[in-house]
């Protein structure tokens, strides 16, 4: 069985809608500019679909890798406005996929993130995948079901090479954009359950090696007190991740 300590920490930089080729590459300058513990904390930038390129060109020299935040599952085809893993060809190393913001806003199933998800691992890239309960599911006592099923969707699917090779990013709906962060036991809890079901599905020695990041409302104010729990293998990050001095906080942060 593989040790946490051998889990490699990721944080990734989710731009969501904001920022084009030439402010997005401006950015993606700005945090390689940064002082950054590269050997030790992988790190992904996210922008839009349009700055994939600016974004590659500036990080090219550099350990800092590039994530799509959103694929289909088909290679090609009459499907306008979507983008496929082949396009993503010497752009892109990950992909996000299950964002809560694709499954609420744009009716992205369970199935079709697993549809993305088989996808995105048979083109050689890294899935993202999220989950994460709601509000409400929270106030109902819901998380752990919700979680379980949502993971199950997608990794009862893979094969344990395949999962080992994911990352999976928790993030709890209401905590994402709200200034609300999970509390540290929170996310530590909510993770433990994400690896069991992993274990479930896959097997223990799988779940072992798959990282699984906490995501909503990380800030350098918090990214301490999280990241250092066991368990926790580093950041998904959305608001701060448009400052690269923030961003580059919680990166250090993530330093086992
Ligand atoms: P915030 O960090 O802005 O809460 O966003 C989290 C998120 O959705 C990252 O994917």
């Amino acid at each position: 069985m593989t040790s946490p300590q051998a889990r490699r920490p990721i944080v990734a930089a989710n731009w969501k809608m904001n920022t084009g080729p030439d402010d997005g590459a401006q950015l993606a300058r700005a945090v390689s500019a940064e002082d950054l513990p590269l050997a030790q904390v992988e790190v992904v930038l996210c922008p839009p679909a349009t700055g994939l390129t600016s974004v590659a060109e500036a990080v090219e020299d550099s350990p800092i890798a590039v994530g799509a935040q959103h694929v289909y599952w088909e290679s090609s085809g009459a499907f306008t406005g979507e983008i496929s893993v082949p396009m993503l060809t010497g752009l892109a190393a990950y992909a996000i996929t299950g964002h809560s913001e694709r499954r609420q806003l744009f009716g992205e199933s369970d199935l079709d993130v697993r549809r993305k998800t088989l996808a995105i691992l048979s083109g050689g890239l890294t899935p993202i995948v999220a989950v994460g309960e709601s509000l409400d599911q929270w106030d109902a006592g819901e998380t752990l079901a919700v979680l379980r099923s949502q993971v199950t969707q997608v990794f009862d699917v893979l094969s344990p090479e395949q999962t080992a090779a994911s990352v999976i990013a928790y993030e709890p709906v209401w905590a994402i954009g709200t200034g609300r962060n999970a509390s540290p036991e929170q996310a530590q809890e909510a993770i433990g359950w994400i690896r069991d079901t992993v274990a479930a599905c896959q097997g223990r020695p799988a779940a072992e090696r798959v990282r699984i990041q906490y995501g909503g409302s990380v800030s350098p104010d918090n990214c301490d007190e999280l990241l250092s729990r066991d368990g926790i293998d580093g950041a998904l990050v959305g608001g701060a991740s448009l400052d690269a001095a923030q961003f580059a906080a919680i990166v250090r942060a993530a330093v086992p």
